[in-house]
């Protein structure tokens, strides 16, 4: 059994504060009848409706998978490109990736059925730490990559510091590997980011999201992630 505002919130219709208005404001019905106790336990038998629409009552499954490059972080593709759900053909419940990777980035996705758990690691606020390691073109220099600490503006979008460590320089090809450290989410931004100190992006991938990491994992693979490592973003 579980609380209906937490039900409402898994389910993504919307977070577990605004779940509880929905609630005091009669939008809810369990089992066909209006609902406006924000104690209200309900179980997986029970039909729960927001504004007379049913939620699925699945329960929530977490993953982490090893995106590889060439994949779309979708659930499906208009140009019919794979997607990463096609790597989940075994899975029942209905997932989606936790924000994105672009389609030639490759790395660390986290996927679930749970919408509380998504809103939560991809609000801004809670600024979980992603790190990424890139291969640029460009002799890498600390003291073109310092603006990145301080956070800097590119293509119109701001961006917050970021952590950075050159990994290897090789003078031969004129290429190097940074890997960058952000805690916010913008699309393309350690490309962007990157670009703006003047090393732009031939490879990216990326390897750490908050304490995950991708193991022994290879690409396309997937494993489930256990509960500790789920609450561990519930409880930080
Ligand atoms: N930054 C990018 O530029 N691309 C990604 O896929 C992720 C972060």
């Amino acid at each position: 059994m579980n609380r209906l505002q937490k039900v409402i919130a898994q389910a993504g219709i919307t977070s577990r504060r605004k779940a509880e208005g929905y609630i005091l404001e009669g939008r809810v019905k369990v089992n066909g009848t209006i609902v406006r106790e924000l104690g209200t336990k309900v179980s997986a038998k029970d039909r729960v409706e927001v504004d007379g629409v049913p939620i699925s009552q699945e329960s929530s499954v977490y993953y982490l998978f090893y995106k590889p490059r060439g994949v779309i972080s979708a659930v499906m593709d208009d140009k019919k490109r794979k997607v990463v759900t096609d790597y989940f053909l075994d899975v029942p419940e209905r997932i989606y990736p936790i924000g994105r990777l672009d389609y030639n980035t490759s790395g660390l996705l986290l996927l679930t059925n749970d919408g509380e758990f998504s809103q939560l690691l991809t609000h801004p606020k809670n600024e979980i730490e992603k790190k990424y390691v890139a291969k640029v073109k460009g002799i890498a220099l600390p003291q073109a990559l310092k603006p990145l600490t301080r956070g800097l503006k590119y293509k119109g979008e701001k961006y917050a510091p970021a952590k950075y460590e050159i990994l290897s320089v090789d003078n031969r090809t004129e290429t190097s590997i940074v890997q960058l450290t952000i805690h916010e989410g913008k699309n393309h931004q350690v490309k962007n980011m990157l670009e703006a100190v003047g090393l732009p992006v031939q490879k990216l991938k990326r390897e750490q999201y908050g304490h995950l990491t991708l193991g022994n994992l290879k690409p396309g693979e997937y494993r489930a992630l256990h509960k500790k490592e789920v609450n561990q973003f519930f409880n930080s």
